[in-house]
């Protein structure tokens, strides 16, 4: 079976995330998005609810399976039999950090990483920068999945 992973912070998931998930699953049997467990950062969304909102998300696409992780990736991949990551790149400017981390992954544990070219529609679309747009009353519409944005404008009142 080929199964590969996409790992991130997914707080919250992007229709860039989407894309390129949505992109594996047709060229794999199976694709595991996975939540970094990151008790250093507090993130506006809480992994369970990330995990929640993914599933949500990508339950159309039957063979992706949502979960989370905490350490090493590579050591993710050693458990789970997971030979390749799939990570996203939206410009030059990702590639120096995602090169070095592929590089060292690899060198880690013979994981690979496959680089997929991010639809331009997208590009420029990162969770931090959603939270921000959201947070000042911008509209987010078409580039996150409208549950996303709906838990998006909930969240942000409350806070
Ligand atoms: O969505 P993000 O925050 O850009 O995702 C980054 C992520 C989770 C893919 C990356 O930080 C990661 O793999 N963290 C796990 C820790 C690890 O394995 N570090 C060594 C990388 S060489």
């Amino acid at each position: 079976m080929r199964r590969v992973v996409c790992p991130g912070s997914f707080d919250p998931v992007t229709n860039g995330h989407l894309d390129i998930i949505s992109r594996a699953s047709r060229l794999y049997d199976e694709v595991v998005v996975t939540v970094l467990i990151n008790k250093t950062k507090q993130g506006l969304f809480t992994v369970d609810e990330r995990i929640e909102m993914l599933g949500e998300v990508t339950k159309v696409y039957g063979n992706v399976k949502v979960d989370k992780f905490h350490g090493l990736l590579v050591d993710y991949c050693r458990q789970n039999d997971i030979p390749v990551i799939v990570k996203g790149l939206r410009a030059v400017s990702d590639y120096e950090y995602e090169l070095q981390m592929a590089q060292m992954n690899h060198r880690l544990a013979g994981v690979e990483t496959m680089f997929m070219s991010t639809n331009p529609l997208y590009s420029f679309l990162a969770s931090s920068l959603i939270k921000e747009v959201a947070k000042y009353g911008g509209d987010v519409s078409g580039l996150v999945p409208e549950l996303i944005q709906e838990r998006l404008i909930e969240r942000l009142r409350q806070s």
